[in-house]
């Protein structure tokens, strides 16, 4: 009798493990690629990560000039992020982990100008993402990080602010 209970328990909480594993990925894999971030709601965006400061300068000292940085990614990201920066450049669609969406909520909160220039420089290892620190030099990569944070990142900001000048 004592067993039965016992095997009953040990299936249901076996269920239960594959049900939690099972419903929880798809879950999040959909948070992740979903176009729009708003319907996530806040309280999920909060809960991923701390927000970056978004008022961090370049590194360096550097300023970047986010017109030759357009210029740039014009000519070399936008095949793998877009040229909206949605990630859904002609290039994308083959390649996995996808490029990353700048338009995505999580990326907005995480991609401040000092996280850009080390990803830019760096590249990002066991991705398709190229290490740009090997090609260009540390100006050219503040220009296309300026250019990603004025035009994905934070647009209505760097439109609003009275540094628009
Ligand atoms: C061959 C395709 C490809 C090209 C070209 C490319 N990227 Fe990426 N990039 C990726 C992929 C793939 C990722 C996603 C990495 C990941 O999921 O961690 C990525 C990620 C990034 C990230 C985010 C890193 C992070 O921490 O989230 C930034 C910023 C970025 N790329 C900027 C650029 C810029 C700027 C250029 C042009 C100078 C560029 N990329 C060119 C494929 C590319």
């Amino acid at each position: 009798m004592k067993k039965v209970v016992i095997a009953t328990l040990l299936i249901a909480l076996a269920a239960a493990l594959l049900l939690f594993v099972f419903v929880k990925k798809p879950a999040k894999a959909v948070a992740e690629s979903a176009p729009s971030v708003a319907v996530i709601g806040k309280a999920h965006a909060q809960s991923a990560t701390a927000i970056a400061d978004m008022s961090l300068p370049m590194p360096l000292g550097l300023k970047g000039d986010p017109d030759k940085g357009r210029i740039f990614f014009m000519g070399n990201c936008f095949t793998c992020h877009g040229v909206s920066g949605d990630g859904n450049g002609p290039r994308a669609y083959f390649i996995t982990p996808p490029p990353r969406d700048f338009l995505l909520e999580t990326s907005r909160q995480r991609l401040n100008r000092p996280v850009l220039f080390e990803a830019i420089t760096n590249g990002r290892i066991g991705t398709n993402m190229p290490a740009w620190g090997k090609v260009l030099s540390s100006q050219e990569i503040a220009n296309v990080a300026e250019f990603v944070f004025q035009n994905f990142i934070h647009p209505v900001q760097e439109n609003k602010g009275s540094n628009n000048k």
